[in-house]
């Protein structure tokens, strides 16, 4: 990629929806509540929620918690003086990067469908001049009628975007489909509407944080990681498309939105969720995996004895995440990256590594005297192939991640471009 798109690139997906505008329209459905989440997750992405809710939609959940929760006002009444003088329909429209519907009820749907503006929310649809992207919710009859199936036909057909229904059970008793999509699933929808997807239909796997590996109850083996790395790497894949699975350590990082995180602590569980996580078409291991663990683990504390020697622990190797992953037969990911922090020698400890662990990838990291890797927010690497190496400067660790995620795409491609070649062949 040229250097202009790459720094675009980059400077594009490090915060995903920052600069971003959603209005988001809360109609009335017991899925309301689920607005609350899907608000919380493109806040936490950086972008600004403005919200619409209709006088259905307050019967679920209050504006004041919608406006805690969005940091903003929440608008709900077309005649409000105040409201059309401070923020009018088209304004919030026309200041909106996107719209979305959520829940989208059945009458509201069917208000989009006719052009009808006799409230906020209708008018502003009406008004609009954005995408619109809607999340119906409704009681499964409801959705199957043959009316509430134009209406959405009819939307689809003027280019409005449908996320969902699912199916499962309702909030009425009723088992089909017509439940709002998962706040997640909408939240997906809007990081695809902005970004580009090249990994859609991928699977990936990433590792992340220390393990700690219990001596007895209250001491363990571990080390520094702070899982900043491996969790900037799992978010770069899910906003370039792919279906990722974290497994992380002990982290205080929340769980990424949109990724299935699963937390374990030692290095024996981190390979059982990583086993369970097969087959995947990316494994990224960034986790700083202890090498061994104490052979047994005491089931009360250790005492500390005046005039005892101190006691020696007795250690047993741990699995080789990475290692195993790559020995998985036709469930080896096809794509598979490991990291290596180096104090000497760094590429050529790293190729020894990529071949011993018959890995396609190193990012090696060099553990220099006073440049800060373990916790900082930055991170300096170098990227090792049986060919290549390549250093990249000093930078941001989401942004080493989204760089990380390019270079995936690329190899995947070229993978894809040389089946083809030997195809037409
Ligand atoms: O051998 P070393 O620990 O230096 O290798 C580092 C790489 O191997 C990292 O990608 C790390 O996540 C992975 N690893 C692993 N399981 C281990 C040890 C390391 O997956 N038990």
């Amino acid at each position: 990629m040229e250097k202009a798109g790459l720094l675009l690139y980059i400077n594009v997906m490090t915060h995903s929806l920052e600069n971003k505008t959603v209005l988001l329209i809360i109609t009335g459905g017991i899925a309301a509540y689920k607005a609350l989440d899907l608000i919380r997750l493109i806040k936490k992405a950086g972008g600004d929620v403005r919200c619409i809710l209709t006088e259905g939609g307050a019967q679920f959940v209050t504006p004041l918690s919608v406006s805690a929760l969005s940091e903003n006002e929440v608008y709900t009444d077309l005649f409000s003086l105040k409201d059309e003088s401070e923020m009018g329909h088209i304004r919030l429209s026309r200041e909106a990067d996107l719209i979305i519907v959520a829940p989208a009820s059945a009458d509201f749907i069917a208000k989009m469908a006719h052009g009808r503006a006799d409230d906020l929310a209708s008018a502003t649809i009406l008004a609009s001049d954005k995408p619109i992207l809607i999340a119906p919710a409704m009681n499964p009859e409801m959705w199957a009628k043959e009316a509430a199936q134009d209406n959405i036909a009819a939307l689809k057909e003027r280019g409005i975007t449908t996320i969902g229904p699912a199916q499962g059970d309702t909030a009425c008793g009723e088992t089909g489909t017509g439940r709002m999509s998962e706040p997640e699933e909408i939240f997906a929808a809007i990081i695809g509407f902005f970004h580009e997807q090249p990994l859609k239909g991928y699977k990936a796997l990433v590792t992340a944080g220390p393990t700690y590996e219990p001596i007895d109850p209250v001491r363990f083996l571990g080390n520094r990681s702070s899982g900043k790395q491996g969790y900037a790497i799992a978010t770069a894949l899910f906003e370039a498309g792919a279906e990722v699975t974290l497994v992380a350590g002990p982290s205080v990082l929340p769980d990424p939105p949109g990724i299935t995180t699963q937390r374990i602590e030692t290095a024996q569980e981190m390979w059982q969720a990583c086993e369970a996580a097969l087959p995947a078409h990316i494994a990224v291991c960034a986790a700083a995996v202890s090498d061994w663990a104490p052979k047994t683990q005491k089931d009360s504390k250790i005492k500390k004895r005046r005039n005892h020697t101190p006691p020696s622990i007795a250690l047993k190797e741990n699995p080789d995440i990475l290692a195993r992953l790559a020995k998985a037969g036709p469930q080896r990911p096809d794509m598979l990256i490991g990291f290596a922090a180096e104090t000497d020698n760094l590429i050529e400890n790293a190729r020894e590594k990529l071949s011993r662990k018959n890995c396609d990838l190193i990012v090696a990291n060099a553990i220099n005297a006073g440049e800060k890797v373990f916790g900082s927010d930055q991170n300096h690497v170098h990227l090792v192939t049986i060919h290549e190496d390549e250093h990249w400067p000093r930078a941001d660790k989401k942004v080493i991640a989204r760089k990380l995620v390019q270079r995936i795409v690329k190899h995947l491609k070229e993978d894809q471009d040389n089946v083809a070649r030997i195809h037409a062949a």
